[in-house]
């Protein structure tokens, strides 16, 4: 295939708002796949993708089609087109622009009815940025409530996007798809690789496959790589055989070659998809050539504990996570013990829906039962002495350490809200409770604004969106990209069980939040906690001082019951008996906490 029948693209769109309805019509009018046949939605794998109805994991589908006959400034002819699917929420944006970058254009997906969303914005920013040529598509025009009329115009206020460019479509009726793949070969550039220039190719993403082993998705850039060629990775030197080549059509079909401007699959006998670095470039072994511009790596941005939810399962969770991180190399692991769970992981995640995803996929697919700890950001602690400290699980600070902290930084987010008006107020209250800071604040249309909140991170990880959700009646949208660090006055809040730190519990919070987060933890934990025979005292504390405290009598066993009537020295003794025993145990001071008290705690956390 010359590189001028080639068009690269993505389809970018806020959740819902009908990109893997509308991947899938333009396969079915491709004869890519067959129309009805196989599962719904071709693009979108996973088991947790089709209950939540999200897109994690981004897929690639290659289709052919007969263009020409008139078309503006292109070629007739048999024209080769590579759908990049992007993920589609907020925690992938990496995943996204590492898409972008195989793309020379992208359908920008707005519904007709809910117009246009945070990470609308997001998302056409990035493509923009990168230079893309970008076809405004307004779906769903089907819908009773559709005001394509008023989602033009805010396509222009926002974006600057000529109304007489906008396509129209239903994906659920079909209505105007006929347009869309024209507009992709009319308007979106052919790659612009060099045939005869040495092999430059992009890994764009990989995958597990028991079978095959590692299946990498590649862009040719430049020049042309064949079945038994040996290709290196810029960033590991490695050396791989081409085993298999060939296009994704959608399943895996291999043609032996791959030219300039192609995307594909190559299998290379690579291990573990850990040897595939998402944006290495990869050439013919033994070739100079200037690596291309990588991605920025995967950052993780929230990070949890993971423990079996009964010690003894170990085994099987370690075996669980190999598996599935195998498949999903943006998740770090790393082994942790605590005193409260026993042994297990932390795990670096590109946010809170990653994590949830990450925890139901072990659940789900690798029946591991698991207990996950409150998830926390990474925050860096610089000293006195000029050492600093990554603080990736808050158990793993100490403050008797006897080095004086000179100051505490912690992850923030550019965060872009688009919401109906009325609820602009009530959102301004959420955002400064979570100590945001206003950088924006404009009209989409009459009726809706957006918001622009520089936020610490950790204010967005616990609960921000479904508040956000809750004020706005789920009218509002939300997306966040990461910001710098800011400096901040954090400590670190010990929950206490008669007087001994569980592990487990303790956080960093805002000092100003210190209190009302203590007393919190211990109200929940008194809640959570069984009576015991001894009294229980549960207290939050910032280093030795206490800032609240709960306490749970204790359990007082009748030992007087089968006492009837009797001489009052034996029941006296009986009693100083019963007061000498829960001295005892108090003394030894080890509180049960059942493990089901944990993981209604930390869930509900
Ligand atoms: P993510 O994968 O999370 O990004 O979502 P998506 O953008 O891929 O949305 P999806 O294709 O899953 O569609 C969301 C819902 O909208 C589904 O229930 C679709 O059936 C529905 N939908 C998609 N296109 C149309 C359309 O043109 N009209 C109507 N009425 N519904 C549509």
């Amino acid at each position: 295939y010359p590189p001028h029948l080639v068009r690269n693209f993505s389809i970018i769109a806020h959740v819902d708002h009908g990109k893997s309805t509308l991947a899938d019509r333009l396969l079915e009018l491709t004869g890519t796949i067959r129309k009805g046949l196989g599962q719904p939605q071709f693009l979108d794998k996973l088991q947790v993708e089709r209950e939540r109805g999200i897109t994690v994991k981004a897929q690639t589908a290659t289709m052919f089609y007969n263009y020409g006959s008139g078309g503006i400034g292109s070629s007739p002819g048999r024209f080769l087109l590579n759908l990049i699917d992007t993920p589609g929420h907020v925690d992938f944006s990496y995943e996204v622009s590492r898409s972008l970058a195989a793309c020379q254009g992208v359908l920008l997906l707005v519904d007709a009815a809910q117009g246009v969303q945070a990470q609308t914005v997001a998302n056409f920013f990035l493509a923009f940025e990168a230079d893309l040529a970008i076809i405004p598509v307004i779906n769903k025009i089907d819908q009773l409530n559709a005001d394509p009329e008023g989602v033009k115009t805010q396509l222009k206020t926002m974006f600057d996007i000529d109304p007489q460019k906008v396509l129209l479509t239903s994906a659920k009726t079909g209505q105007g798809l006929e347009h869309v793949l024209p507009a992709v070969i009319e308007r979106i550039p052919h790659p612009k690789g060099v045939v005869n220039a040495p092999l430059r190719m992009l890994l764009l993403d990989s995958y597990y496959d028991e079978y095959k082993g590692v299946i990498c998705h590649v862009a040719i850039v430049d020049g042309v790589l064949k079945r038994g060629e040996k290709i290196e990775s810029a960033v590991t030197r490695q050396r791989y055989d081409v085993m298999d080549i060939g296009i994704l059509y959608p399943e895996l079909t291999p043609t032996g070659i791959l030219l300039t401007g192609q995307v594909g699959y190559v299998v290379s006998g690579m291990r573990s998809t850990h040897e595939a670095r998402i944006g290495d470039t990869l050439y013919q072994a033994s070739m100079v050539v200037e690596p291309l511009p990588g991605f920025k790596p995967a950052k993780h941005m929230v990070f949890a504990g993971v423990y079996p939810a009964d010690g003894s399962d170990y085994d099987a969770l370690c075996h669980a996570i190999e598996r599935l991180t195998c498949n999903d190399a943006s998740v770090s692991v790393t082994k942790e013990s605590s005193g409260a769970l026993g042994i297990g992981f932390r795990c670096g995640f590109l946010g809170l829906l990653h994590m949830d995803v990450f925890h139901q996929r072990l659940e789900q697919e690798h029946g591991a039962q698991v207990i996950t700890t409150t998830p926390t950001v990474p925050y860096i602690f610089e000293y006195a002495d000029g050492s600093k400290l990554n603080v990736q699980n808050p158990a793993a600070l100490t403050s008797n350490s006897g080095k004086r902290i000179l100051t505490c930084w912690e992850p923030t987010v550019m965060a872009t809200i688009i919401t109906p008006s009325e609820y602009v107020g009530s959102l301004m209250t959420l955002c400064s409770e979570r100590r945001g800071q206003q950088i924006e604040y404009s009209f989409v249309d009459g009726q809706r604004a957006m918001l622009k909140y520089r936020l610490p991170l950790c204010e967005v990880v616990i609960d921000f969106y479904n508040e956000l959700k809750s004020i706005t009646s789920g009218y509002a949208s939300f997306d966040y990209e990461e910001a710098e660090y800011q400096s901040s006055d954090l400590v670190k809040l010990d929950v206490l069980l008669n007087g001994q730190a569980v592990d487990a519990l303790a956080t960093i919070v805002h000092r100003s939040k210190a209190h009302r987060i203590g007393r919190e933890l211990c109200d929940k934990l008194k809640n959570v906690l069984d009576r015991q025979m001894f009294e229980v005292a549960i207290q939050a504390a910032i280093g030795s001082k206490v800032v609240a405290r709960e306490t749970i009598p204790a359990m007082r066993k009748n030992v007087l019951a089968k006492c009837y009537g009797g001489d009052v020295s034996r029941k006296r003794k009986l009693l100083e008996k019963q007061k000498e025993g829960k001295k005892r145990m108090k003394r030894v001071g080890s509180v049960d906490i059942p493990q089901e008290a944990f993981h209604s705690l930390l869930k509900t956390s």
